[in-house]
């Protein structure tokens, strides 16, 4: 699907006009109310580096509770965050360890990926921030009283990835049941997810893509949302994956990445999406306000 047309455009803006007029709460309170749900794409990574302790932060320090990381594997088997399946953008590795191109995750060992500097690459205020663990930025997250938008990220490098991540996330609480609200699991890989939904049926899961609309009941076999870039959109295709029932009997949800200026969020709010993933959640958050 390709960007939506200009006509489109206009019939979601008068859709989105209809979803954001002020409720009787909303004026009585005098907050803004609408159900948009704001996420940080690999933390506030907008204002701090990617997928790191600073970028949880940052998000908290915005005050959103919603962060999204990526999850992969190092060569002894411990689960770290971080988004591209090698460590040059965003470390110092090429500098740490010349001679070992091309710099897989998958080819070092947690203790040598604890020895890069992984803030310094987005600024020097950053120095020093390191590639964390995910039972760190779990901690991290639960600290500060945020949700986590967990994302497999190429789990078809690491097999058995799904299994050790839940087992990892029992651990740490996340499967409690007072907890399962604050979690959603997600990938690009339908047969991860599928996993995921088969051995822990009770975590909300999302599929990653914009899959067509006639197998939209297959990809609901094993999820509660499907999550598209917000470029392959309409309002159309959002009205079509609503009218799904999810993994739970609940209606699919939708959240769109990666959107990171006002206008587009509105826009995409007005399609009836129920998340925004933003590298700049302040100013989505505020767009969303500011237009309900
Ligand atoms: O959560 C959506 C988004 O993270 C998917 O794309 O490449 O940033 O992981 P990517
Ligand atoms: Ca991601």
């Amino acid at each position: 699907m390709q960007i939506r047309p200009a006509a489109a455009l206009t019939g979601a803006l008068i859709g989105m006009s209809a979803l954001f007029l002020p409720t009787a709460a909303a004026q009585a309170d005098g907050h803004p109310h609408h159900h948009t749900v704001t996420v940080a794409h690999r933390g506030a990574s907008g204002y701090a580096p990617e997928n790191t302790l600073a970028a949880v932060d940052a998000a908290d320090d915005l005050g959103i509770d919603w962060v999204e990381n990526d999850v992969q594997r190092t060569k002894d088997g411990e689960l770290i965050v971080m988004h591209d399946t090698t460590l040059s953008r965003t470390t110092n590795v090429e500098e740490v360890f010349p001679d070992r191109a091309p710099w897989n995750i998958s080819d070092f060992t947690l203790d040598e990926i604890e020895k890069l500097d992984a803030g310094s690459w987005f600024g020097a205020d950053f120095q020093g921030e390191t590639v964390p663990t995910l039972e760190e930025y779990m901690d991290r997250v639960s600290d500060n009283h945020q949700k986590l938008l967990l994302e497999l990220k190429s789990p078809e490098l690491y097999p058995g990835i799904e299994r050790q991540t839940l087992r990892e996330l029992r651990r740490e609480g996340w499967l409690d049941h007072r907890h399962k609200r604050r979690l959603i699991v997600q990938s690009f890989n339908a047969e991860a997810m599928r996993t995921v939904h088969r051995l822990r049926p009770d975590v909300k899961t999302g599929f990653l893509g914009t899959p067509a609309v006639a197998d939209l009941p297959e990809y609901a076999e094993f999820s509660d949302q499907i999550n598209p870039s917000y470029k392959t959109i309409d309002a159309d295709y959002v009205a079509a994956v609503r009218a799904v029932d999810g993994a739970h009997g609940k209606p699919l949800e939708v959240y769109t990445w990666t959107v990171n200026d006002g206008p587009s969020a509105v826009s995409v709010a007005g399609m009836g999406v129920n998340g925004i993933i933003t590298n700049k959640p302040d100013v989505v958050r505020d767009a969303l306000d500011d237009a309900s």
